[in-house]
């Protein structure tokens, strides 16, 4: 116990002396974690120096973001984490939230019954970091655990984004029907958070340290447990001790598909993530595109490939232990057939490519972590509450929130309609089914070498950041920071328009012009994405781990 104490005592510390400079772009040669947090990151890495692998760091990461970012980090939500080995092995790990056994497709054809509590699905992450670990891990699990309980224990000092964040949420939410909520988050004396404040969190320290001490069990068994269905029941909720007891974690195998000669690891279903990304990768590399990044002509194809692979997406994936989905997806075959009907001159209406069917939009709220490690074993892992902090349920006494993820399930069997509703089978909601996710975590891969670890928040726009990444790195021979950097673009099949990033009408106006001239609706975006990403060099063996600067964000590495 002593042991673990002081090992943790040293982590936070190693952190705490770090003090303050958040970094974008660390260059390294061992080891390097790249996160939203500053203190999360710094965490990651002194489990990387204690010995740990890229696994024990991402855990350890995970595990303080769901202190230092609460909009995101979590125990209470789920998420996706893809690991490959410096051999060419790989594993992913599901640890998406399920909906409880008391849910039906038609929960939510009610507006009244949308309720926060109602929309919370049974939460994976502490499973699936527990899974991961066992299988990958090489620190005891109380020592990655433990780093953050003593974040939430003694507090850490808010940065800019965090306390805006914060007072947003709070401005926001109802105090009486929040007041959970306005308790934990709130400042103790009732004014407004400032940059360097302390956000104390005990009640999370102690849920921490009940998983430190008992695993996974020491969330969904005993105290929190009992906490999370008294919670429920508090707001008439689903969620039964049952539920809790009945969920787990899945090790899968990962999606595998390439890219002008590069392999590519990524989730498969129940994320449409991977799916979706190779597809629209593999429609892409029928084309030689041209050399300037920004011509039209390439905008144009990566549109084109990013509306059919959606349109797939919405008419095929679900959770795959409930639906069948098609393996031709991702075949180079298949590809070849969609490409062909890509005219280069014109944009295709979405609508010819099969009926009038729209997607709800979402809100960007999620975060993505990437680790490396002196062994050369990659992680990427993206997890979420789905919206910004989350159902904004905070579990009475126990300190976190929990997720609103049963807003990704299709809620009106059937209605498939023009204001971005889907109503197809393969997403609606069942018993014990996980709910269809777009995060992406993936690893890039060159002769078995992992070359790139990325991924992003963002809903539906997560697939094609990561799309952009790998194609401004692969075709475009960008460093890792200016790809993280770099704007990108979004066309969800429907609605049928294509999202731009401001920067990039910023940069060329013209742009936008002869996008519309080829017949495309063009809407802008303030930013898409945070994709903190690491690249390493084949050749030397450099590592470099850039954070993505739209939201915050901290590369730290040795
Ligand atoms: O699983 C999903 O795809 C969504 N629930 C993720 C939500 C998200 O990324 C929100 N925005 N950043």
């Amino acid at each position: 116990m002593l042991r673990i104490s002081l090992l943790a005592a040293l982590m936070h510390l190693a952190w705490t002396a770090a003090g303050g400079a958040a970094e974008a772009t660390v260059r390294c040669r061992q080891g390097a974690v790249v996160s939203v947090s500053e203190p999360a990151s710094e965490i990651g890495l002194a489990a990387l120096r204690q010995g740990g692998s890229a696994v024990d760091s991402a855990v350890a990461t995970a595990f303080a973001l769901a202190v230092t970012y609460p909009a995101a980090g979590n125990l209470g939500g789920g998420g996706f984490l893809v690991v490959a080995g410096p051999d060419g092995n790989a594993d992913a790990y599901d640890f998406r939230e399920v909906a409880p056994a008391a849910a039906t497709p038609t929960m939510f054809v009610d507006p009244a019954r949308r309720t926060p509590h109602r929309r919370v699905g049974v939460p994976g992450t502490v499973r699936g970091l527990e899974l991961a670990h066992r299988q990958h891990g090489l620190l005891a699990w109380a020592d990655v655990v433990r780093p953050a309980v003593e974040l939430a224990r003694s507090g850490f000092a808010l940065d800019g984004a965090n306390a805006q964040s914060l007072n947003e949420l709070l401005r926001t939410s109802d105090k009486q029907q929040f007041a959970e909520l306005h308790r934990v988050f709130g400042k103790p004396d009732g004014g407004s958070w400032q940059a360097g404040d302390r956000l104390v969190q005990p009640e999370l320290a102690k849920t921490l340290a009940r998983i430190a001490a008992q695993g996974a069990d020491g969330f969904y068994a005993g105290e929190t447990a009992d906490k999370i269905v008294a919670e429920m029941q508090l707001g008439a909720g689903l969620i039964t001790a049952a539920d809790l007891r009945a969920y787990s974690a899945k090790r899968r195998e990962p999606l595998r598909g390439s890219y002008r000669g590069y392999q590519l690891v990524t989730m498969p279903p129940p994320s449409s993530g991977g799916t979706t990304l190779i597809e629209a990768l593999n429609i892409l590399e029928t084309f030689d595109l041209d050399r300037d990044r920004w011509s039209v002509r390439n905008v144009h194809l990566t549109i084109e490939a990013m509306r059919r692979a959606y349109r797939d997406r919405a008419r095929y994936l679900g959770d795959p232990d409930f639906v069948a989905i098609p393996a031709r997806l991702t075949s180079k075959e298949y590809a070849r057939d969609l490409a062909a009907n890509i005219d280069p001159r014109r944009a295709t209406r979405s609508q010819d490519l099969a009926g009038d069917i729209s997607l709800a939009p979402e809100s960007p709220q999620t975060t993505h972590l990437s680790v490396i490690d002196r062994a050369g074993l990659a992680v990427s892992l993206t997890y979420t509450l789905e919206s910004s902090y989350g159902s904004r349920v905070v579990v009475r006494g126990a300190g976190f929130l929990l997720n609103d993820e049963m807003n990704d399930f299709g809620w009106l069997p059937g209605v498939t309609d023009s204001s971005g509703r889907i109503g197809t089978k393969a997403n609606l909601i069942a018993p014990h089914k996980r709910m269809l996710s777009s995060m992406c975590p993936t690893i890039v891969l060159r002769n078995d070498r992992t070359v790139l670890i990325t991924g992003s928040p963002g809903g539906r726009t997560i697939i094609n950041t990561v799309l952009c990444i790998v194609s401004d790195t692969i075709d475009f021979g960008m460093s890792v920071r200016e790809a993280v950097a770099a704007p990108r673009w979004h066309h969800p099949w429907f609605p049928d328009a294509v999202r731009i990033e401001r920067q990039l009408r910023e940069q060329r106006p013209q742009l936008v012009d002869e996008l519309e001239y080829l017949g495309h609706k063009v809407v802008e975006a303030a930013a898409q994405g945070d994709a903190h990403s690491i690249a390493i060099d084949p050749e030397s063996g450099e590592i470099t781990a850039a954070a993505d600067t739209r939201i915050s964000g901290h590369a730290a590495g040795y």
